[in-house]
């Protein structure tokens, strides 16, 4: 593993790109994989996770041609009507849930078998949740203790569409159950009390399936009719706002910096992070929004700002769930207490980032309140710094108290510079392009 050292600077200026977002990445590979004719894949995140979903499509059959030079365009071949193959070896999906929970539901719903295992984190995560909908459509499973990895999927040519609510706010399990759904005779009908990032259904509508979602006082009711033909498409992903999120919060922290973000997802069900900041001070402008492959995107502007506590209202959490350690970053520089709550799934991400979040503060000099599901940052001026995290292999973690160290009184560490590959290659050299100054632990 190798360390990192992020020391205080003065400001950040200059314009960078965030890599592609992860979630458009992922469905863009299975989508393209799983329709007919060719679907072309521009600003396609180089990531880990992404790269594992991409890896295990092609051990099924779908012919994936990865850029050939940086910022390359993807090209897939979908396999269509002729369908996936068993794979032959066991599919490893290194730290990645949302390939897992995604590619559980399009395993399922062809006649073949898959076994998938992965790190030491992802073989922590309960996959019960997305087990129980699509064990109820007709798919089979034999999972490890738990509801965990290693996990076989038995698949099945035939499903049956079901209507299902969703017990946790989870795009990942929303998303297995209407790619299973595609090979369900008639409609499937999923209900989510609280709606979460809807770039499945996005793209569906996009390669052609007949899809509709409505609103029903809050809840959100999505209807997918069985059996489409999806057509390859041209994609274009727009930059991640979860990734977007640190090149943020280290704008509005450090002083006398102005950034701007090109090309950034600003989904409504991806923004929290934004609105929040926003309600505690942030000096923060959506420019040139536009629409990109189904997508709203816009250029972000950030200035440094005098940050207060607030409140996150707990119908905004899954709009910024992989936002959390982040904000309490920023929090930890704001005049005031922040209070964030609902927070019960922060429990099962890449690593209990409830905990990591606390800890980590609390080491770098803040104080922090963690509750069973909630979290108090009290911020009171600059914090010290000076302090060791361990990653845990959690991407979010690393990034976010390398952020951290940007601002405070002294520098911060990190012990694994590696896993911020998962989602953000070149995070260090990109955010030492506008001025931060993150270097190899000695
Ligand atoms: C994702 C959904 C979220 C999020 C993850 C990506 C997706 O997970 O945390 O990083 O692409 O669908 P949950 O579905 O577990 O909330």
């Amino acid at each position: 593993m190798t360390g990192l050292i992020s020391h205080p600077v003065s400001s950040l200026k200059g314009v960078a790109r965030a890599p592609g977002d992860k979630s458009i990445s992922h469905r863009s590979l299975m989508f393209g994989a799983l329709a007919e004719g060719e679907t072309v894949i521009s600003g396609l995140l180089n990531g880990e996770d992404v790269l594992h979903t991409g890896q295990a499509l092609s051990a099924m059959g779908a012919e994936i041609h990865p850029a050939t030079e940086p910022g390359g365009t993807w090209r897939v071949k979908g396999i269509g009507a002729t369908g996936l193959k068993t794979p032959r070896n066991t599919v490893y999906l290194g730290n990645s849930g949302t390939s897992t929970r995604l590619l559980m539901g399009v395993v399922g719903g062809y006649p073949i078998h898959a076994t998938f295992t992965g790190d030491a984190s992802l073989s922590k995560r309960p996959m019960g949740r997305v087990i129980k909908p699509l064990a109820q459509m007709g798919v089979q499973f034999e999972a490890s203790h738990g509801d965990m990895l290693p996990l076989k999927i038995i698949g099945s040519g035939q499903l049956r569409p079901i209507e299902y609510t969703l017990p946790v706010a989870s795009a990942q399990v929303k998303s297995a159950i209407l790619f299973a759904a595609l090979h369900a005779e008639g409609e499937t009908t999923v209900i989510e009390p609280e709606p979460t990032r809807d770039h499945t259904e996005r793209m569906l509508r996009f390669f052609g399936a007949e899809i509709e979602s409505r609103n029903d006082n809050g809840a959100n009711i999505i209807k997918l009719k069985g059996l489409p033909r999806l057509t390859g498409q041209p994609v274009t992903v727009p930059s991640d706002p979860s990734s977007a999120a640190f090149l943020t919060v280290a704008a509005l922290i450090t002083k006398d910096s102005d950034i701007l973000i090109p090309g950034v997802s600003v989904n409504p069900l991806r923004a929290g992070l934004y609105d929040t900041l926003r309600d505690m001070g942030a000096d923060i402008v959506f420019e040139n929004q536009r629409e990109l492959s189904g997508e709203p995107v816009a250029d972000i502007r950030v200035k440094s700002s005098a940050l207060k506590g607030v409140t996150v209202p707990k119908s905004r959490v899954p709009s910024m769930i992989d936002e959390f350690p982040v904000l309490s970053v920023a929090a930890s520089f704001a005049e005031g207490d922040t209070y964030m709550s609902d927070l019960k799934e922060l429990r099962v991400k890449e690593s209990d980032r409830l905990l990591a979040i606390a800890k980590g503060l609390t080491a770098c000099g803040v104080l922090a309140d963690m509750g069973d599901d909630d979290l108090t940052v009290h911020g009171r001026g600059q914090p010290p710094g000076g302090c060791m995290i361990a990653a845990n292999l959690d991407h979010r973690i690393a990034m976010s108290f390398l952020v951290m160290g940007m601002a405070t009184r002294e520098a911060v560490s990190i012990d694994d510079a590696e896993t911020m590959n998962t989602s953000f290659p070149g995070f260090a050299a990109l955010m030492n392009s506008l001025g931060a100054k993150i270097n190899p632990a000695a």
